[in-house]
């Protein structure tokens, strides 16, 4: 299997640095001089490539900087007129289409309405695959031209530099794909993210979990906090540096760092309302545009503005000439961006240390007699996967609380009975591993372990 990049997590801080750096490269090589950002000329790096793009959903940046960034390269471009033209309206499943594309290309950048289908295209590709956007779930490339823009804006000399950041994520945060991707990103990088979201409309609680767990953030609700009435966020997380600040944040006053992220938001970044992801009308009447008078208070002064777009009202035309605004400088780096990703990814830079193929650190679980991802948008869920596909989670053991996390969507559930399925028991869960791997089924608590024939162990 080739290495792909499916979530922000597939690319170590050591690869994010010689992405970037890459970038900078081809920026002072083909940069326009007239306009920084903007890549002008051409590079015969990948002359014998072919790039193939599968976009299953509408794409203005996403889809033409992958094709600019090939071409300036120097390699060529396949793709479908639409999304309805290729086998996919007949019914073709996610892996009969890339084990057929693979042999027309090297690298398949794919967008798709299913939470986990750039997963499932990665796991049967034997070329490289980009996920340019699975439903609600990540955005990858998005977050890299967010953090390059950052990095150029702010000159940061090193990704260490993010720490200092005060980021306000703003709008969708239930449905938006990109700021998924970023929050892990900015958690990652220790970075203070502070959560606006429209009412309805809050991060889901499985990336709150992943903050906590895998990032240990820690959640500070400002409530209360002195300066919370002049920016009021509903969250912010922080990176504590040691278990000593650990304490101190949270269960004591607002500490500093929550105070200075109130104080000064040097980011605040715009998502609109996912519309075509809404199930019902949620957060509309509570989504507040964003324009000069909304960031007329003392903490915006020296904010700057992001936004990954398309804007459709939530993001003020009055922003465009203000020096805050740099959601265009934002899209324009996405070519350098991805033309770096594809030379680190393609190797075509035999200086670059080769992409290696890294390995999950979590015990698999798959069962015929079929555990669910309980996510319905998961790609596990489309009758045309169904056919080959079965459910497959990471079973992950964190202070006593036993979680699945979908291999596919990365939805996680926590998990309070284990079955046999062998002697259709179940027990508590914490007990997973005294039952044999092809034996174990894992029930979200007793009442489905019951739901499905299983009665209590008792021995
Ligand atoms: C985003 C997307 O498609 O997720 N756009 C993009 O890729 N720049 C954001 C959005 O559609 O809201």
């Amino acid at each position: 299997m080739a290495r792909s990049v499916v979530t922000i997590d597939d690319l170590s801080d050591q690869e994010l640095e010689l992405v970037f750096s890459l970038a900078d490269d081809f920026l002072a090589r083909l940069g326009d001089p007239a306009r920084p950002h903007r890549i002008r000329g051409r590079d015969g790096l990948a002359n014998e490539q072919i790039l193939a793009t599968l976009f299953f959903e509408p794409s203005t940046r996403t889809r033409f900087s992958f094709e600019a960034a090939m071409v300036r390269l120097g390699g060529s471009v396949i793709s479908s007129p639409s999304s309805g033209s290729t086998s996919a309206a007949k019914g073709e499943s996610i892996a009969d289409t890339v084990r057929v594309v693979e042999s027309y290309s090297d690298v398949i950048v794919i967008r798709h309405p299913s939470e986990g289908a750039a997963r499932v295209a990665a796991d049967f590709a034997c070329v490289p695959v980009i996920n340019a956007g699975d439903g609600s779930h990540e955005h990858p490339t998005q977050t890299l031209c967010d953090l390059y823009t950052l990095r150029k804006e702010r000159g940061m000399k090193s990704l260490k530099d993010f720490s200092g950041l005060n980021v306000v994520l703003y709008g969708d945060l239930k449905h938006g794909r990109t700021v998924h991707s970023l929050v892990y990103a900015l958690a990652r990088l220790g970075a203070r993210i502070g959560l606006k979201s429209a009412r309805g409309l809050e991060m889901p609680e499985h990336v709150d979990r992943r903050l906590r767990r895998d990032f240990h953030c820690v959640p500070v609700a400002t409530e209360g906090a002195e300066a919370g009435r002049d920016m009021p966020v509903d969250m912010i997380y922080v990176t504590p540096k040691g278990p000593h600040q650990q304490t101190i944040f949270g269960y004591v006053e607002a500490p500093v760092e929550l105070k200075s992220v109130l104080s000064e938001v040097h980011v605040f970044y715009v998502t609109r309302l996912q519309t075509e992801r809404l199930q019902d009308g949620a957060g509309r009447e509570t989504y507040q545009k964003v324009d000069n008078e909304f960031l007329k208070k003392k903490s915006y002064k020296d904010s700057r503005v992001m936004h990954p777009l398309p804007r459709v009202g939530e993001l003020g035309y009055d922003l465009d000439n203000d020096p805050r605004g740099i959601y265009f400088k934002q899209a324009a780096y996405g070519v350098a961006v991805r033309m770096a990703l594809l030379t680190w990814l393609l190797h075509l830079n035999k200086s670059c240390p080769p992409p290696a193929v890294r390995e999950t650190e979590f015990p698999e679980f798959c069962h015929q007699d079929g555990t669910k991802c309980e996510n319905p948008a998961c790609v596990t869920k489309l009758p045309s996967e169904q056919q080959y596909l079965s459910p497959a989670f990471w079973v992950i053991e964190h202070e006593g609380v036993l979680v699945l996390r979908c291999k596919y969507c990365e939805y996680e559930y926590e998990v309070r009975a284990v079955g046999r399925a062998s002697r259709r028991q179940f027990t508590d869960a914490r007990q997973w591993k005294s039952i044999a791997k092809v034996d174990r089924v894992f029930f979200a608590n007793e009442q489905s372990a019951q739901a499905s024939g299983y009665t209590m162990d008792n021995s």
